[in-house]
């Protein structure tokens, strides 16, 4: 069953709540900024990615707040001076970085609340986060106001003019190791993810590869109640079709012999035990020799 929404149909506290669920997990920004008094503030934000690399660009929102239609004291700021440095965020400071979340008052400095070591930035006024494992010393080129209600958007689109990275989380190729830097992620209510470990997983995609497509795939395989979504898109990733020599190298494996044997005289049987043994190989990646098991026809093999 599905469930049709209308956004305007909903209290905006549950629309938010509904949005933030659905489109996760999200990146956190934790952001620092000065007013012009010079006085600090620290505030995680998790309406944040990034857009390009040249120039570089950072968006993220403080939005307005549902409760009070108020502004954050991050966006206005950002409107008095309009720099920030973007601190991403690990495991290690998960908690402190809930901690600066609250809703201190004006002029309270949320890295003396949170614990937070501030470090001198470079090319901008507001300081770093030394304990974070990269660090965007940005200026801010645009700001976007979508609404003027509680929980509108407040699109603070970011430049980067300099990037602190602590070498601990790279790769013997310079590139953060997913393992290293332990990014987490919001979701939802309390809900946070972790960017490592046994979440990761990877999918092959080399850039010059060109998949033949699901609808390419013969009408048995694409329309097998076995096969899942998954299944048919390895197949679909791959290049070429199988040539008639690999299925038939396939086809004399012990184990697919036997199926062939046991099941040849009736084709809709053994494409079904053809397609078990198929998705067992795509399940370990074993994807050329699935796709030749599933181009097994028994007309081909015939003693
Ligand atoms: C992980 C996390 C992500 C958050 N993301 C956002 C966000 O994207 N936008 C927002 O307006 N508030 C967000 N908040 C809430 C702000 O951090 C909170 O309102 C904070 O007090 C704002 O501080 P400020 O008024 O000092 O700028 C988030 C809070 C947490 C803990």
């Amino acid at each position: 069953m599905i469930k049709t929404i209308a956004p305007g149909s909903m209290p905006t506290a549950q629309l938010h709540r509904l949005i933030l669920g659905a489109v996760a997990p999200r990146p956190i920004a934790f952001a620092s900024t000065i007013d012009k008094n010079g006085i600090p503030n620290l505030s995680p934000f998790s309406f944040f990615n990034a857009f390009g690399v040249n120039p570089t660009t950072l968006i993220f929102s403080p939005s307005r707040r549902g409760r009070d239609n108020t502004n954050k004291h991050t966006y206005e700021n950002i409107k008095e001076i309009p720099e920030v440095v973007i601190n991403v965020v690990n495991y290690e400071m998960v908690q402190q970085m809930s901690l600066a979340s609250c809703e201190y008052p004006k002029g309270v400095n949320e890295f003396e609340k949170s614990g937070f070591t501030a470090t001198a930035s470079e090319t901008i006024r507001p300081f770093r986060v030394k304990e974070s494992p990269v660090q965007f010393e940005c200026k801010v080129r645009q700001v976007i106001e979508t609404g003027d209600g509680g929980g509108a958007a407040n699109l603070v689109i970011c430049e980067i003019t300099m990037i602190h990275v602590h070498t601990g989380i790279l790769d013997e190729n310079g590139i953060p190791d997913p393992n290293k830097i332990r990014l987490i992620g919001r979701h939802t209510g309390d809900f946070y993810v972790k960017a490592y470990g046994e979440s990761l997983f990877v999918v092959e995609k080399p850039a010059a590869k060109l998949g033949i497509g699901i609808d390419a795939l013969p009408s048995k395989i694409k329309n097998s109640n076995l096969l899942t979504g998954n299944n048919l898109g390895q197949l679909g990733n791959c290049e070429n079709f199988p040539s008639a020599e690999e299925i038939s190298g396939v086809a004399s494996l012990l184990e697919v012999k036997k199926i062939i044997k046991t099941y040849k005289n009736d084709q809709a049987i053994l494409d079904r035990e053809l397609q078990i043994l198929a998705k067992k190989w795509l399940d370990v990646s074993r994807v050329k020799d699935a796709f030749c098991v599933l181009m097994i026809e028994t007309k081909d093999f015939n003693d």
